[in-house]
């Protein structure tokens, strides 16, 4: 034990001495670059200001990133409104239009003409238009002496009244987001357009190539891009989709760069992060490591083999669990990665390390004794009372997400909830909306699958999570059926009504008293209730009392360190708002004798190319294109780029932000994070942590010569900032 603690802080020592003069660590709040970061961003190549990056009296680069339907980011890349976005962020857009005869996934999509771009209800872009600093307002008259939920309702009365007297346009809209962990509030003026159509899209062979096995690594092979058009009013501001509707005019959009990069380039990547957790204290990140991602992980596994299994076998199957599938492998393997991180590169030792610091300060300033002292400790020891519990929730939930029957069962019982409280006459309203809820997920459920999920979950279940925690009821059931997942699932899935959707329908198409009282006899939702009733009483409960008490811990440790650590630069955890981030493009050594490129080509494609298989085939024109070495004015040296990593702290959200040059011109498309990095969501770490992008020459590349779709190379603005550059002339000699 000792001497692994004494190689983890070797290993954290070396780790600290790979580390460059820069620091790349951060999600940077846009309005805040010019007094926290422009001059390291010089320092590491920047040439444009920050003025430039974000202005509200003029057009800036912000004016050229949008929120992409609020769960990625897009990019105007035309005066005409044409958005760059990645192609796993169109892809439910790309596969709503997609039928067996135009199969878009499979074969691409491409619009030759504006009259063939494809409206998607639903789907929105957001600009920013201003970002405000509220604090102020939004903590007024808010004592410390509040309750949590007091000083919650204190504070959302003040919101409210600064965005009734927020000045904005009518067809503007305000938002406010705490940050730093509820010590400050901004407010976000935004404009959401929500006319987007659909442009273009490559197969999946291209855009999703290598699919799951190659997810989350390096190094990658994939033009995971999409082409869409933001449509306005005739005044161009926001309108509902009409066939009126005409081309955005934005206020500025990305000039594309041609020139490539080389080793050390500096990159920023603009855009709209979802969620990280940097500033937890040491046992939080041991919670999710050691704790949470185990337990989640552990469930996955068992639910991916036996999905696997069944698609690898029977193509209905393949098709039905395909979405579901990835996105269950996504997390999976984001969450596999993130403890193999934390532990290679001596994470919590760093946190450790980082809280003695932070003790120590503390300990040498009598003013911050007096209000600070114990606070880490507190926070600390709440976070391990908390584990025993995060754990349970984490089982219960990916017990009921993946067996999805049990899903549906717990679906069906808060449908009785509800009734009861809102009054039976609004049964057969609340019962057709759930139904209609869950119509389309049983179209993409099969029994046979499912009931091998839950016998594999239920015995990880039962065996993992501590009796105490499940409860009496749920544990009557699984002594009935001896304690055996396989008897368990093999009851419920025979007898029954939730094993498809008409007998479903049948059983709640009753009265709600006869439902009610049938509810108690069908076996999944008998064990649905115990599990349920337990979970609320024994896991969730205790665990949402500790809440309040750790996010007002939480947010004094914040500002604690603000105050404390007066040489470290803060920024935001990620919220999904607007955020810069920048690094270098730099390859990375994740292990002992491992070491990787900054930058993959054509060639890495053909060497992972296997004809027929459904993640590495490769369509015929594209090996044409390579035989012939056909790359136009997008390939460098005789050979095609594909994608490269850089320096650049990101997270989920990020997917489809543009990677940007020192000028602001676009270079690549932001899609993912290398396995061993994506630990950066609690723990970033420079010697290992790289974001995965698309360059930009292979989306032209694939856009021209691949589909031939000349119509939108022509809207482009390419430019050769490099080739531009005026050779080094002699200081002297000149005059
Ligand atoms: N890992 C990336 C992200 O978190 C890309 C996911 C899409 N690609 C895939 N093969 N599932 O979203
Ligand atoms: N693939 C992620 C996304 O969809 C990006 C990431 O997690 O790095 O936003």
């Amino acid at each position: 034990m000792r001497q692994k603690i004494a190689m983890y802080s070797l290993i954290a020592v070396l780790s600290l001495a790979r580390l460059s003069a820069f620091a790349t660590e951060g999600m940077w709040l846009p309005q805040l670059l010019g007094r926290l970061n422009e001059k390291e961003m010089k320092g590491m190549g920047l040439k444009i200001t920050a003025a430039d990056i974000y202005n509200v009296n003029k057009g800036s680069l912000k004016d050229a990133i949008v929120s992409f339907g609020g769960f990625c980011t897009g990019e105007i890349i035309s005066s005409k409104g044409l958005l760059l976005t990645n192609h796993h962020c169109g892809y439910d857009a790309i596969q709503k239009h997609s039928s067996v005869q135009n199969n878009y996934l499979d074969k691409g999509f491409w619009a030759r003409s504006m009259q063939e771009e494809l409206p998607n209800a639903g789907l929105t872009a957001t600009f920013i238009v201003r970002i405000e600093d509220v604090t102020k307002q939004a903590l007024e008259g808010v004592a410390g002496n509040l309750t949590e939920s007091q000083r919650q309702s204190a504070i959302d009365k003040n919101l409210n009244r600064i965005k009734e007297t927020a000045k904005k346009e009518a067809w503007q809209e305000t938002l406010i987001k705490p940050f730093f962990e509820g010590n400050q509030y901004f407010l976000f003026v935004t404009e959401t357009y929500k006319d987007v159509r659909l442009v273009g899209a490559p197969p999946s062979s291209i855009g999703k190539f290598g699919a799951d096995t190659d997810n989350w690594v390096w190094p990658r092979h994939t033009g995971d891009f999409s082409i869409f058009r933001v449509y306005a009013g005739k005044d161009n501001r926001p309108a509902e989709y009409s066939a009126d509707n005409v081309p955005l005019q934005p206020k500025h959009f990305l000039p594309i760069s041609l020139d490539g990069i080389d080793a050390n380039d500096f990159t920023m990547v603009f855009g709209f992060p979802g969620r990280t957790n940097e500033y937890l204290p040491s046992e939080a990140v041991k919670l999710t490591v050691d704790g949470q991602d185990p337990a989640r992980v552990s469930m996955r596994d068992a639910a991916l083999k036996v999905i696997d299994g069944f698609m690898r076998k029977d193509e209905q199957i393949k098709i039905q669990y395909a979405a579901k599938q990835a996105s269950t492998a996504n997390s999976w393997k984001k969450w596999i990665g993130e403890m193999q991180g934390v532990r290679q590169t001596g994470g919590i030792r760093r946190k450790l390390d980082y809280e003695a610091r932070f003790q120590q300060l503390v300990k040498n300033n009598a003013e911050y004794q007096g209000t600070y002292s114990g606070l880490l400790d507190s926070l600390n020891n709440l976070y391990k009372t908390q584990a025993p519990y995060a754990i349970a929730r984490d089982y219960y939930t990916e017990l009921i997400r993946n067996a999805e029957m049990l899903g549906f069962a717990n679906s069906a019982i808060t449908l009785l909830q509800e009734t009861r409280l809102k009054g039976e006459e609004q049964y057969e309203t609340l019962k057709q909306a759930f139904l209609a809820k869950v119509k389309p997920q049983y179209g993409n459920y099969n029994n046979d699958v499912d009931r091998e999920v839950a016998t594999a979950l239920l015995d990880i279940y039962f065996k993992e999570v501590p009796s105490n925690k499940i409860g009496g009821e749920a544990y009557q059931i699984w002594m009935e059926t001896n304690k055996d997942g396989k008897t368990t699932a093999n009851k419920m899935y025979s007898q029954s009504a939730f094993t498809s959707y008409d007998k479903l329908a049948a059983f709640l198409n009753r009265s709600f008293k006869t439902v009610s009282a049938d509810v108690w006899k069908d076996p999944a939702t008998r064990l649905m209730i115990g599990l349920r009733n337990g979970y609320i009483d024994f896991v969730n409960k205790p665990y949402d009392e500790l809440q309040p008490e750790i996010n007002r811990l939480q947010r004094r440790y914040m500002a604690a360190q603000m105050e404390v650590m007066k040489d470290k630069r803060f920024y935001p955890d990620a919220n999904s708002t607007l955020r810069i981030t920048y690094g270098k493009v730099n390859g990375y050594a994740p292990r002992d004798a491992v070491k990787y490129d900054f930058a993959t080509t054509l060639d890495g494609v053909m060497e992972k190319y296997k004809p027929g298989d459904y993640e590495f085939d490769v369509p015929e024109k594209l090996r044409e294109l390579y035989a012939q070495k056909d790359y136009g004015q997008y390939g460098a040296n005789g050979k095609m780029p594909v994608c490269f990593i850089a320096s650049n702290h990101t997270t989920g959200g990020n997917s489809g932000s543009p990677a940007l040059d020192a000028y602001g011109n676009l270079i690549g498309l932001n899609f993912d994070r290398t396995w061993e990095g994506t630990m950066s969501d609690i723990n970033y770490d420079p010697a290992i942590c790289r974001n995965i992008m698309v360059d930009i020459r292979y989306v032209l590349f694939i856009v021209d010569k691949f589909a031939g779709a000349k119509n939108l190379i022509e809207e482009l603005k390419l430019v050769h900032p490099k080739k531009a550059k005026p050779k080094v002339t002699p200081l002297k000699k000149a005059a």
